[in-house]
């Protein structure tokens, strides 16, 4: 028998099984991350590699020396995800890997290393789209939270108002027209001299600063529930590129402050009037979560929050380290994938593009 075709058949039996196990590993960027994930809700083990040390001489993640970074932690990251779960590879009912979207070479690095271990293990392997994982961090964080509900997802490289109307079931509401809010965060920081990662610095520097120091402007979107952030790094630019030839110091904590109120604005409105129309449209008891690398911001957190107090809604966010990259977020994805689709081939590729919707 094929992989392939004993796949199939152990993809069946799981779908009946009561209790099942995923070994999963996340390498789309710079953390080589590994998890054991129980029925898609329950963390048995959660590691994470990150390769911060090695790309901030660089101000940015090298491609290549993710690659390399990823290949040599692979599998000890994954040995060390089954040993705290007290599991091993034959206990493990499934594998799962993401594809795609990210960096090629560190998702072929992934891709190949589980696709190995599947084939020598004789287990299936799933193929799980990265931004479908930070969504479903939200189902290990709150393992009462079921479909439909809306959802913001920010990370590095996308910004979306979404509608997750089902599991493995996704509705583009609307998207940024230009940078994603993470990658703002980035450029911003870069902008004041904060060495990378960029995003959680500000963060922390912004704490400190008062948020309405300094006027940015109102950015522009086409559609009602778009985001536009290029215009904000812009303005941060020229009003950076001012205060610097004044020759005065930067009070940076101000500066920063003010850029992330800038950001979370424009964010929170969008949510705002998404779920307003929603409320006028009748729709009872709505939801609303978060997913991705800037849902661990702070006063992004607060800011949602809040706002879904005021409206009524139920407001959901996973921990801090569960909103940055993981593997168990594409361990749970993995779960829900497993009792609808197939197993991957072992053809299977990275898919640097991978679409969500
Ligand atoms: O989701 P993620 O870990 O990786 C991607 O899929 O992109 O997101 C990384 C992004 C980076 O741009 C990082 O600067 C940003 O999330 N980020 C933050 C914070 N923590 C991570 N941005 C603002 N505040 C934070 N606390
Ligand atoms: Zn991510």
């Amino acid at each position: 028998m094929t992989y392939e075709a004993r796949s199939r058949e152990q993809m069946a039996v799981l779908r009946g099984k009561e209790t099942v196990r995923i070994l999963a590993l996340e390498t789309s960027c710079d953390e080589t991350a590994a998890a054991v994930v129980e029925n898609g809700r329950k963390i048995r083990s959660n590691v994470v590699f990150s390769q911060i040390d090695l790309h901030a001489l660089y101000g940015g993640v090298v491609p290549e020396i993710a690659s390399r970074a990823h290949m040599e932690a692979c599998a000890r990251v994954t040995g060390e995800a089954l040993r705290e779960a007290g599991e091993t590879l034959d206990s493990i009912d499934a594998l799962a890997v993401t594809q795609g979207p990210g960096l090629v070479g560190a998702l072929l690095t992934g891709v190949n290393y589980m696709k190995g271990l599947a084939f020598a293990a004789g287990k299936p392997l799933i193929p799980v789209q990265h931004i479908e994982g930070h969504i479903s961090a939200n189902f290990l964080a709150a393992p009462e939270l079921v479909p439909p509900f809306l959802c913001l997802v920010v990370s590095g490289g996308h910004s979306h108002l979404a509608e997750v109307s089902d599991y493995g079931e996704y509705r583009l509401l609307g998207r940024t027209v230009d940078d994603a809010a993470g990658e703002a965060f980035d450029k911003a920081a870069r902008v004041l001299g904060l060495p990378y990662p960029g995003g959680p610095r500000m963060d922390v520097l912004a704490e400190e600063g008062n948020p309405e120091a300094f006027e940015l402007p109102k950015p522009k979107a086409p559609g009602p529930y778009d985001t536009s952030f290029s215009g904000l790094k812009t303005a941060f630019l020229n009003l950076v590129n001012r205060l610097t030839l004044r020759g005065e110091e930067l009070p940076k904590a101000d500066l920063a402050a003010s850029f992330r109120a800038a950001v979370c604005r424009e964010l929170t409105e969008k949510a705002e009037r998404l779920i307003r129309d929603r409320a006028r449209c009748g729709s009872p008891g709505l939801r609303m979560a978060m997913a991705g690398g800037v849902s661990a911001n702070r006063e992004l957190r607060r800011q949602m929050a809040a706002l879904c107090a005021r409206e009524g809604v139920e407001f959901f966010v996973p921990p801090p380290a569960l909103c940055t990259d993981n593997g168990a977020m594409i361990g749970s994805a993995a779960y829900f994938s497993l009792l609808r689709r197939e197993a991957a081939p072992l053809s299977l590729n990275a898919e640097p593009s991978l679409p969500l919707f």
